[in-house]
């Protein structure tokens, strides 16, 4: 296979929309299956409004956002899937969901030599690649929100996954305009290891007293020349991620820092979630 000219995606959310999208801008033919009618229309509202956004910045035309739209068809059918090279899968970050979806796709998926990725950030790689008849085709491919802007992808081959597989991901990373990095296949990879118990740090600061959000996010953009202090980027990906990330990292390696601190668990039992849902460290009138 050379390039990949025909991409699957699986979860519009904020991920699998900005996949999506960087997918489609690069010319590929891109199908995006959700789990019900009404999800696939949310994401494809989603997806437009990141596109209409682009063309008030002057990021793009009118006609480059009409062509970038005519290249994506939207389904919730896994079976209209069929005919993709290659799929990337970016549905919530729950084991059962996602590897219910990674077994159905291995068997929609004609070609045998189509590769499925995993946008998971904290599921081992290994544990979905043995749920399909394919295991040296299933490879971690976690990229970073949001997805337009940052230009990292982490490429997380399995114990399972053939070099094959790793090199045609690479090749498929670079033909989006993104830059790879090679991650292990334990909780956290590379980035989040580093980034989770910074951010669950600045947690604990605001828990215990220590300082304000605002004076820490100040702290960390002034000071360190940082684009988002840790409290603005907890909000952005997400309390719950983030608390599921943390989970897992901790499950893992038993290490204190990994812990999710209680004002954390208790935001989330809150619904305080960031972004998402208007309300984390601070409140959102524009989501
Ligand atoms: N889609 C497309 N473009 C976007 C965008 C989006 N959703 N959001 C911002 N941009 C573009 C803007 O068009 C703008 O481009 P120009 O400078 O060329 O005009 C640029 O990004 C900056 O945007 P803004 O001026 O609106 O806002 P900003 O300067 O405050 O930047 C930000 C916003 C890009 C989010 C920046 O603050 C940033 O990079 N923050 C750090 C984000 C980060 O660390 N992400 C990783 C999270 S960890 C993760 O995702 C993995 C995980 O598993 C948890």
């Amino acid at each position: 296979m050379d390039s990949v000219t025909r991409l699957g995606v699986v979860g519009c959310g904020l991920m699998g929309s900005g996949i999506a999208e960087v997918a489609a801008r690069n010319g590929l033919d891109v199908r995006v299956a959700e789990a019900t009618h009404d999800a696939a229309e949310t994401g494809r509202r989603r997806l437009t409004a990141s596109l209409d956004r682009g063309v008030e910045r002057g990021k793009l035309t009118e006609e480059q956002r009409d062509h970038t739209l005519a290249r994506l068809t939207f389904t919730h059918d896994l079976g209209d899937l069929a005919d993709r090279q290659f799929i990337v899968e970016a549905v919530a970050e729950n084991r059962e969901v996602k590897t219910e979806v990674i077994r159905a796709l291995d068997k929609a998926v004609e070609d045998p030599f189509a590769i499925l990725a995993t946008n998971t950030s904290s599921i081992p790689v290994v544990d979905l690649a043995v749920a399909t008849q394919r295991p040296g085709q299933v490879i971690g491919m976690h990229f970073f929100n949001p997805v337009p802007v940052q230009r990292l992808v982490e490429l997380i081959p399995a114990l399972t996954t053939s070099a094959d597989t790793e090199r045609r991901t690479r090749d498929f990373a670079e033909q989006l305009g993104k830059r790879t990095v090679r991650a292990p296949d334990r909780a956290g990879f590379v980035v989040n290891g580093l980034l989770i118990p910074y951010l669950l740090s600045a947690v604990r600061m605001v828990e215990s007293g220590g300082a304000r959000p605002e004076d820490i996010d100040q702290g960390m953009e002034l000071g360190c020349a940082h684009p988002m202090g840790p409290l603005r980027l907890i909000d952005l990906i997400g309390l719950d991620t983030a608390q599921a990330i943390a989970e897992s990292m901790h499950e893992e390696f038993k290490e204190p820092l990994y812990a999710p601190p209680a004002l954390l668990r208790r935001m989330v039992t809150a619904g305080h979630l960031g972004r998402k849902s208007g309300r984390g460290f601070y409140m959102y009138g524009d989501r």
